[in-house]
Formats: C-alpha cells, structure tokens, sequence
C-alpha cells in the first residue's frame, strides 16, 4: 500500500508572523511612565459617518442570504465611485465585486486565479505582507523586485502592485504604470494592483491602474484592489472591493460564490452608502493631512530623513541604522513604531510611523520627540 501523504499544516509554508518579533520593545515602550504612544498598526480611530450607520442599521432586519456578487446598488456605486473619485472609464457592474476586507481578497486572490505551484508572482520589494503570504499559501513561488528589468526575461503569472505604498508611501506615477501594463499585455501577466491608499494623496496625483491615461480604456489583465477600512473608517466592518477585467472579475465570482465568500447585507448596505457620499471621505481624509503635517517636522527635528511618504498613512523614516536601533530609540521615548524588515529585506534601515492616531495622540509623539 503507498504511503499515506503527509499532512501539511500552511502556516509551514509562512514566515515568522512579524508583529509576534516586536513584544520586547513594545514592554519597554508600555514601561514609559507617561505610557505608550502606539504607532504601529494602521488601524483607524476616528468615528463612523453617520450616514454609514444609518444604512447598516436599515438592514439589520435582513433574514436572508446575501449574494456573493454584491447587491445591484453596491455594484453601482463602485462603479460610479471609481468614476467620480478616480476618473475611472467603463467599469461596468459585472466587472466588480464585493470584498469582505482587501486583506481577504489579497489573501485568496492568486488561488483563487488559479495559480499554484509552479507559478510565479512578483511583490514590491518592500511590502503589504500578504501579497507574499497570498502566494506561499497556493504554493507560488514569490519575487521581490521594483523594476521590470530586475525580472529580466522571466514571465510571471501575477504581478502585484501598490500604489500608494504602504508601508512607503510611494506613488507610481502614470508613466510608470503604463510601462507595466505594456509589459504585462506582451507577457499574459496579470496585474493586481492594491489601491488602498488612492483617495490618500498629500503630494501630485495617484493614477489607478485603470485610469485611461495608463490603460487606454482597456482593462484586460487588469485588477484593481480598494479598500474602504482607511477612506471610511471601515476597518472593523470589512469592506473592500475589487474591480477590472471583467473576465477574471467573473472567475473570482465563480470560486468566491462556491466557498461562501459573501459581503454580510448590511455592511453591503453601508458599503455603498460609504461609497455614495464624498463628504465624508474628505473630511477623515483632512484629518489625516492634519496629522502628518505635525508629526512629519517633528520626525524630522529629531533627526530622521523622511523617504517617500507622498501619501498613505505612513511616515517612512530612517537615520541609516538598523531598524530594531531606530524601534528601540522610539521605544525609550514610549513611542513604538514599526521595523521597516516587517515588509521585506529592503526596509531593514527604516521605520514606518503610523498616522493613524488621535489628535491627542499625535500631540503626545511630537512632545516626546521634541
Ligand atoms: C496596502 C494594503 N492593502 C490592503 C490592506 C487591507 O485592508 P482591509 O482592511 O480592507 O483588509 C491594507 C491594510 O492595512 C493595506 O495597507
């Protein structure tokens, strides 16, 4: 009788989950007798718009199935959406669906593409790291590379890209993303590209991918991903979206529907009301402009260079030593900050400090840092 395979537990295949790497500096951080000022994690702290609640408790009542496709009226706001805030040309509603959460859809999407072991995906080199985690868990053997003359004359099967950055801010402008979509075209090589921090902009202009200045109208190969935790203070009801080919759009939907990935009603609901309404995307983007525009030049006092950084809710900063020295000179302060290694061997030298905190918060940092 052959042997029975063994089983293989995915988290095997993971790397060391990075946050579990930073408890000692966070206990000397905690140790401050003012206590800690945490800007690590990007998570949200500012109010859900009203409008948004309003729609969610609407449907709270809803005893039925949602559908995994999304309601026609969610469908249609991410369309219009894309159009009025990104300049975004014929989306049709077939050709997006409904997330619960980017991570999520991140983490699923090269299987869920059919891509496993013996494919290729190229990542940033510094990285959200569940484009790589994504990867690994279909089996995909994961690049790291910036450029496409690092790829030299290999073909990979999905290309991930993220602009604005996190964790560096940076913006890939049009130029640039044309150059990528010429390049993917020629290959077959789908482009996904995480748009999270689009609306998010401090300096210039975000293109997406789907803009017609870099596609030319045409989204064939194209996906892109966005996220409503950052824009509407959404992080805590899971709502993100993806839009693009339309083709590889009604692949995802097919896989998606079979395993029961579906946007619960009334975040559905709150979804699109979140999507609707401009208003109040612009006032939490205002407060997060506020924010950066006080602690940036307080960073900078205490000596650090400020890298990148045109937009998101980053500050990627460094003083050209190892970013465990930098995370342990915050930490003294009861500041913690992120180690720039998190996101792969190229952030080894910098931090990445978080805006997403209180005013009061923000105000403790700069004091500390003075
Ligand atoms: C670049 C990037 N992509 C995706 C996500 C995931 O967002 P969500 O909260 O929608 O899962 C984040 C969250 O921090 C992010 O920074």
């Amino acid at each position: 009788m052959a042997p029975r395979p063994e089983r293989r537990p995915p988290g095997r295949v993971l790397p060391v989950f990075p946050w579990d790497t930073l408890a000692e500096t966070r206990a000397r951080a905690s140790a401050h007798p003012d206590g800690l000022v945490d800007l690590t994690v990007g998570t949200p702290v500012d109010h859900v718009a009203p409008v948004i609640k309003d729609a969610l408790a609407a449907d709270s009542a809803q005893p039925g199935y949602p559908t995994t496709a999304g309601t026609p009226a969610l469908r249609r706001a991410v369309v219009d959406s894309m159009a009025r805030r990104h300049g975004v040309t014929g989306l049709t509603p077939d050709a997006v669906l409904p997330a619960i959460g980017t991570k999520e859809l991140i983490a699923g999407l090269p299987a869920q593409l059919g891509l496993g072991t013996g494919h290729t995906v190229v990542i940033p080199e510094v990285a959200y790291p569940t484009y790589e985690v994504g990867s690994l868990l279909a089996g995909c053997t994961v690049v790291r590379a910036d450029s496409l003359t690092q790829l030299g004359p290999s073909t990979p099967h999905l290309l991930f890209l993220n602009s604005p950055s996190n964790p560096t801010g940076k913006v890939l402008g049009i130029e640039h993303l044309r150059k990528v979509v010429g390049w993917a075209r020629e290959r077959g090589v789908i482009v996904a590209s995480d748009e999270c921090y689009l609306r998010l902009v401090w300096e210039g202009e975000a293109p997406s991918i789907l803009d017609p200045r870099v596609c030319e109208g045409d989204h064939s190969g194209l996906l892109s991903l966005h996220s409503l935790s950052k824009t509407s203070n959404l992080a805590s009801y899971r709502a993100g979206f993806v839009a693009g080919d339309p083709a590889l759009v009604a692949e995802l939907l097919e896989v998606r529907k079979h395993s029961g990935l579906m946007m619960p009603l009334p975040i559905q609901s709150a979804m699109a009301a979140a999507l609707v309404d401009d208003a109040h995307a612009a006032e939490q983007r205002e407060r997060y402009r506020i924010r950066r525009e006080r602690l940036l030049p307080a960073v900078e006092a205490a000596g650090f260079r400020i890298d990148d950084s045109e937009a998101g809710l980053y500050l990627w900063a460094t003083r050209d030593e190892p970013c465990r020295d930098t995370a342990d000179w915050f930490a003294e302060r009861g500041v913690l900050v992120a180690p720039g290694e998190f996101y792969g061997p190229r952030g080894a030298r910098h931090v990445r400090i978080a805006l997403t905190a209180t005013d009061a918060t923000i105000a403790e940092a700069v004091r500390r840092l003075a």
